[in-house]
């Protein structure tokens, strides 16, 4: 008789063990990706296929995951019907990026009924108990559930749903967490590369699921930073991301004298090309940072620094632990130490009971910094952070009215800096042919500007040139190759 298939609920979320420390934090773990004989024998002649949602954080997760496929003998694929495995890696920051995860989730559906084997749901996401819920109780088809700390564990896991033909397998560890090294990678890109510094946040900021999904902030060892970036120059790369929820803490839990500057600083020496991080919080950017970055050219000018608003009440109540007079005091300091600085921003309209004069202080805010880039997002409760428990009485219509000016606003800056690079030259780290437009190809300025040029020189792909721009739109540059 057929063997009835069961359910293997190891570990579900729960968000009140998210917001603790763990004893093991910073237990550092080196050695725990094993890839069993059953899924290297099983992956050969096999694909897999990974949607990522979200944050440069999951770009990297992901990247993580392919690498594990890769020593099982798979091979990746870009269609989603051609897949043995499918792995959706979410994103739960905002709800218009859980319901598009949703949409991708039914898309499965289907496949899972044909060639598909395994469709996963990995990250953020899986760490909210009723999205966990809401994915048992819609989407039979998805057999296994894997929470942001399981990660390093992705291959134990499927091997034990695999092998014992549970029906679904389900193990999310809400917990502080800890850090892992020496993992597989299959890095999406040949020169442009992210590293991730540490993991999780503690700064709770009241809108924010981020330190429920990703757990407390934990640092890797400078010393095994330093060695991945240390490959990565040796390998070509030209420009490196440093990737953390709050990069200015870095060290602080570690207690050995690590910074962020002294990190900075030591990369910046190995002469990568273009070194950049994200994202930082204003409350931890210190002097010796700004110092360093002033001091290598090598480290780009183009700094991403949240702000979130530019009221002081609002601040106050998101927890941001900075208010608006400070936060300007900080921008005006490293605009006096770093000569071509260019600055980029998150701000987040609508956050419960926000008036029109608070709402205009945030406009304020933006004329005063002229942000050269910005993100931009309407406030999205999450389940579980204190911000959402709060009764808002701003209506829908008059948060999109004023997202809209909020935009409006900030693109007259954004199109003002961009006009004022027509004319000069800057240095272009190119990506290849134009998505668009099969006759231009695109790169990115040291300001983190997007160009298009025309050329059809493939050999380009990976290099720093120099381009002139020749005219601009808001959000894009056009140039000509200079030399
Ligand atoms: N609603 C809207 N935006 C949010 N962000 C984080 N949480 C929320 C939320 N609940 C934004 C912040 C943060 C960026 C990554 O996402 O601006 O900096
Ligand atoms: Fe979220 Fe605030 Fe941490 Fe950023 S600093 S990840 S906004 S809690």
């Amino acid at each position: 008789m057929k063997k009835k298939k069961i359910d293997n609920f190891i570990s579900l979320p729960c968000l009140a063990n998210a917001r603790l420390k763990n004893d093991d934090q910073n237990i550092i773990h080196r050695d725990c990706f094993v890839v069993d004989d059953f899924l290297k024998e099983y992956g050969k002649n096999k694909k897999y296929f990974i949607r990522t949602f979200g944050c440069q954080a999951n770009v990297r997760d992901s990247e993580i995951v392919a690498g594990l496929f890769d020593k099982m003998n798979m091979t990746q694929t870009e269609k989603m019907d051609d897949a043995d495995i499918i792995v959706i890696n979410t994103c739960a920051v905002r709800e218009n990026a859980v319901d598009k995860m949703f949409g991708e989730i039914g898309q499965c559906k289907s496949y899972r009924q044909k060639k598909c084997q395994v469709c996963a749901i990995i990250g953020c996401v899986c760490e909210q108990p009723s999205n966990v819920d809401k994915i048992l109780n819609t989407y039979p088809h998805v057999n296994l559930i894997l929470g942001t700390h399981e990660l390093p564990y992705f291959c134990d896991n499927l091997s034990s749903l695999l092998k014992n033909g549970y029906k679904r397998l389900v193990n999310v560890k809400s917990q502080g967490g800890s850090v892992f090294e020496n993992f597989p990678s299959h890095r999406q890109n040949k020169y442009k590369a992210f590293v991730n510094i540490m993991y999780g946040c503690n700064k709770f900021c009241t809108y924010c699921i981020v330190p429920f999904t990703r757990g407390r902030e934990r640092s890797r060892l400078m010393k095994d930073i330093i060695n991945e970036c240390n490959e990565l120059v040796l390998q070509g790369y030209q420009e490196i991301t440093l990737l953390g929820q709050n990069v200015n803490a870095y060290g602080k839990d570690l207690n050995d004298g690590s910074t962020f500057a002294k990190l900075l600083e030591q990369i910046a020496n190995l002469n990568i090309p273009r070194l950049r991080f994200t994202t930082s919080h204003p409350f931890d950017f210190s002097d010796d940072i700004i110092d360093v970055i002033a001091k290598y050219p090598n480290i780009m000018k183009s700094i991403h620094l949240p702000v979130q608003s530019g009221n002081d009440q609002i601040l106050r109540l998101m927890g941001r632990r900075y208010n608006s007079q400070s936060y300007r005091d900080l921008v005006d300091k490293m605009r006096r130490k770093i000569p071509g600085l260019t600055l980029s921003t998150d701000i987040i309209v609508g956050f419960p009971n926000e008036t029109e004069e608070q709402f205009e202080d945030t406009l304020k805010m933006v004329d005063y910094v002229k942000y050269e880039s910005a993100f931009t997002f309407i406030y999205s409760p999450r389940c579980g952070t204190p911000a959402a428990k709060l009764i808002d009485n701003v209506s829908d219509e008059i948060k999109h009215e004023r997202f809209n000016r909020l935009v409006k606003c900030l693109e007259k800056h954004i199109s003002n800096y961009a006009n004022s690079m027509v004319g000069n030259v800057f240095n272009v780290l190119v990506d290849g042919p134009s998505k668009n437009n099969p006759l231009m190809f695109s790169g990115y300025t040291e300001e983190n500007k997007l160009v298009h040029f025309p050329s059809k020189n493939l050999s380009l792909i990976g290099k720093i040139i120099k381009v002139k721009i020749i005219s601009s739109h808001t959000y894009s540059l056009i140039g000509e190759i200079y030399e």
